[in-house]
């Protein structure tokens, strides 16, 4: 390792790289993040909390404005009417998870949507109980999940399947997956996964576990937190059975944002609008939002589901978490998610090729793969959980913005919408001389 691998001709070429960029003048989009001298952070954090784009305040300010000006009656009279708000997010959010429109509803936010969702899905009946998961999910899937067992009345402890990477792997293969589910198909009424996994970057072959799932008599929902306007997905033609999602992460719609939702149309397509008690496709937790937009108002006691994932909306939406998602989404459409894609393959394969001569400094456990994996690298610093964070530290004094997984992941990604493969430099040139200055 030398700090002569990153130097003024890799500058150069990055330099020439984010000329040569069809996508480059998005980055003027979105409000960059300053330090204290005013100078731009190099931001490698989209994964947690997306940039904001400019027109977000625009549009949350106008919402404001509507408010201030027509109160109650801005329900109905706002240029972007209230009652249905979440129909400006339709389409976009069904075009980046790969849906038919109906499919897809932005509301509530991540959990609650999961909690929703297994409501529905998660339905234990005989010996078919178990809901597979992977070993070191995120917390909050992890507590939904086993909550959900023991609102059951079931013990989390023998019907929460955990999958582990084999031992001394940090990656979980889609054949590890298959054959635990030859194994344990029959006693498990859910397989709930990630797209993308938060702590390594590993992107996950949806449909692959979907029909693993599907052929044991299993049902497969899917955590997209980390997936959604990062990795290209197909949700109808994966045939998962249902999904959820945050937008404050690669959608950019700030902290605590509208979350979504995806349940695949044969879930809904034959359902009676009047069903809602008993077993699946009617069951739902209800609430007046999910009730049919045409009779909503008449507060009648009989529930008529909305078509499609309309019908799990509980609550009427959050304006204010929402307004930004619009502006974003406008971004995305701009862009084109092809586009998309293909920067941030080049963006993301940049930063391997700074990386690998820092190894065995920092090791990627991020796949190599390109299929296998978003914009995000998981970087291990050679020495374990002290050194990996001390580095850490050092670098978000140096001016890069990135962040820190127990126990000890450092993670980065490259955002195609704003950063550029200058800031990939940047970051490689600060790492490496945090490594070279012995760290
Ligand atoms: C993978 C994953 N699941 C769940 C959550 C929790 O999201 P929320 O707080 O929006 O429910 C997050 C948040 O970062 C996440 O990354």
């Amino acid at each position: 390792m030398s700090t002569g691998a990153i130097g003024a001709e890799v500058l150069a070429r990055a330099r020439a790289l984010d000329a040569a960029d069809p996508l480059r003048d998005l980055r003027e989009r979105f409000a960059l993040p300053l330090d204290e001298r005013g100078t731009p952070l190099v931001y490698l954090c989209g994964h947690s909390l997306g940039l904001q784009p400019l027109a977000a305040r625009e549009l949350v300010i106008e919402e404001l404005e509507e408010w201030a000006q027509r109160a109650v009656e801005g329900h109905e009279q706002a240029r972007r009417p209230w009652v249905p708000y979440h129909e400006n997010l339709r389409n976009g959010l069904a075009a980046l998870v790969g849906a038919r429109p109906g499919e897809v509803v932005a509301m509530n936010s991540l959990t609650v949507n999961l909690h929703l969702m297994f409501a529905s899905f998660y339905r234990p009946v005989g010996t078919r109980r178990r809901i597979l998961i992977e070993a070191g999910a995120f917390s909050s899937d992890r507590h939904a999940a086993a909550s959900q067992i023991a609102w059951h009345g079931l013990d989390p402890q023998d019907n929460l399947l955990e999958l582990a990477p084999a031992a001394g792997a940090d990656l979980i293969e889609e054949r590890a997956i298959e054959e635990c589910l030859v194994e344990h198909g029959r006693e498990i009424a859910l397989v709930w996964w990630p797209g993308v996994q938060f702590r390594t970057g590993q992107a996950f072959d949806i449909a692959r576990i979907a029909r693993a799932a599907h052929a044991h008599g299993c049902l497969a929902g899917f955590d997209l937190a980390h997936s959604v306007g990062n990795t290209p997905l197909a949700l109808h033609d994966s045939a998962a059975d249902f999904a959820v999602w945050c937008s404050y992460k690669y959608l950019n719609a700030g902290p605590g944002a509208i979350g979504g939702c995806f349940v695949h149309e044969r879930h809904t397509g034959a359902l009676p609008r009047s069903a809602h008690r008993g077993a699946l496709p009617g069951a739902r937790l209800a609430g007046w939002w999910g009730h049919e937009a045409e009779t909503r108002f008449l507060m009648e006691a009989q529930f008529h589901a909305a078509a499609g994932a309309d019908s799990w909306q509980v609550s009427n939406p959050p304006i204010l978490a929402a307004a930004p998602l619009v502006a974003s989404l406008a971004l995305f459409a701009a862009a084109g998610s092809a586009r998309l894609r293909e920067k941030s393959l080049a963006l993301t394969g940049f930063m391997e090729e700074l990386l690998r001569p820092l190894e065995p400094g920092v090791r990627i456990i991020t796949p190599r793969e390109p299929v296998a994996r978003g914009c995000q690298l998981s970087l291990r610093v050679a020495g374990g959980a002290g050194p990996g964070r001390r580095v850490f530290e050092q670098l978000r004094a140096a001016g890069v913005v990135c962040d820190w997984r127990a126990p000890d992941i450092i993670r980065v990604a490259p955002v195609p919408l704003y950063n550029r493969f200058e800031d990939i430099a940047q970051f490689a040139e600060r790492l490496s001389r945090l490594l070279w200055g012995g760290v």
